[in-house]
């Protein structure tokens, strides 16, 4: 039995940072994140009861460096018990760059998986499924805004907006296309061991979601370009000031952001964020999309542009028997 699903990666507005149950993957705090359009995943799971081992394939190349975390997340769909699987990765962006590669890429599996196994989830219970192979993975059930809430001993995603209800656009600076320094995983724990922000980080976190709820809800460009940044600064901060430190920047970095003040002053309508990587993240109206990609094209160092508007949430493309 075999299926196909495709997943978008997503761009947290409110921040993920730091786990309370590192075994259980659970996050410290909520998020709120947008779901990208242009980007994606596609991963075809293959049940191949007679084979003794599982196989990945990442753009068409043997990836042994990701198959365990590929195989735990089977074995968290359909248990251990399951038949072994052929699994086939093919990305449109780079990977582990900070560009949310793993939330598309586990959102992809966990839903292949379950169609390829005919399992009924819902939506929440696949959510967990794919929050448990990488936490950000989980909104990426959910297309359009999505918000990832901590509830007692689990999580819940929901989603706050449509996608067309509001179309943002997100215009994306590499600025480094190699793989990222540091895991997020290993950076989220240095942080919660050493860093002395780490608590208010932690404590502050339902008082930016709420003013980034309100913000969506009232399409309020101005209220949400203003929480959505101090989150990100203040998530980098952590990092910055934890033992060994986690700086993701590069000068380039520094430069789109620069770039990105600029336009402000200007008058448009944009905002950055920044992930577990280099990469600059600028979210605008639709209207400002192809000055921002312009500006930032012209930012020295920036190696590419990618753009993209807000995309659905994960779904199954094919499901064959035998
Ligand atoms: O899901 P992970 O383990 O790759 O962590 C993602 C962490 C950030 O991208 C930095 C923030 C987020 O909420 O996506």
């Amino acid at each position: 039995m075999r299926a196909t699903a495709i997943a978008q990666p997503n761009i947290a507005l409110i921040k993920y940072w730091g786990k309370r149950d590192l075994e259980r993957n659970l996050p410290a705090v909520g998020s709120i994140s947008i779901t990208l359009r242009d980007l994606y995943t596609k991963v075809a799971v293959d049940l191949v009861p007679q084979s003794r081992s599982d196989t990945l394939l990442v753009n068409g190349a043997e990836a042994p460096s990701m198959l365990a975390r590929i195989s735990a997340c089977l074995d968290r769909v359909l248990g251990e018990q399951r038949p072994r699987a052929a699994v086939s990765s093919t990305c449109n962006f780079p990977i582990a760059a900070g560009l949310a590669s793993s939330a598309s890429a586990f959102a992809a599996t966990t839903v292949a998986a379950a169609a390829a196994a005919r399992r009924a989830y819902t939506t929440a219970e696949l959510a967990r499924l794919a929050g448990a192979a990488s936490g950000s993975a989980a909104r990426s059930l959910i297309g359009g805004f999505a918000e990832l809430a901590n509830l007692g001993d689990t999580i819940e995603v929901r989603p706050l907006r449509d996608l067309e209800s509001w179309p943002l656009e997100v215009v994306v600076a590499i600025t480094e296309s190699g793989p990222k320094s540091t895991s997020s995983t290993t950076a989220m724990e240095i942080s919660r061991q050493s860093s002395p922000f780490y608590d208010s980080w932690v404590n502050q976190q339902a008082h930016d979601l709420g003013i980034a709820r309100t913000a969506i809800a009232q399409r309020d460009f101005a209220q949400l370009a203003n929480i959505a940044e101090h989150n990100c600064l203040k998530m980098h901060s952590v990092m910055w000031a934890s033992r060994p430190p986690t700086v993701y920047w590069n000068a380039t970095t520094m430069r789109c952001l620069q770039t990105i003040r600029r336009l402000q002053g200007e008058g448009c309508n944009v905002f950055f964020t920044i992930d577990a990587g280099p990469q600059v993240k600028a979210v605008c109206l639709p209207g400002e999309a192809d000055r921002v990609r312009q500006a930032l094209a012209e930012t020295s160092g920036v190696e590419a542009i990618m753009t993209s508007g807000l995309g659905p949430a994960a779904r199954v493309v094919v499901q064959l028997d035998g």
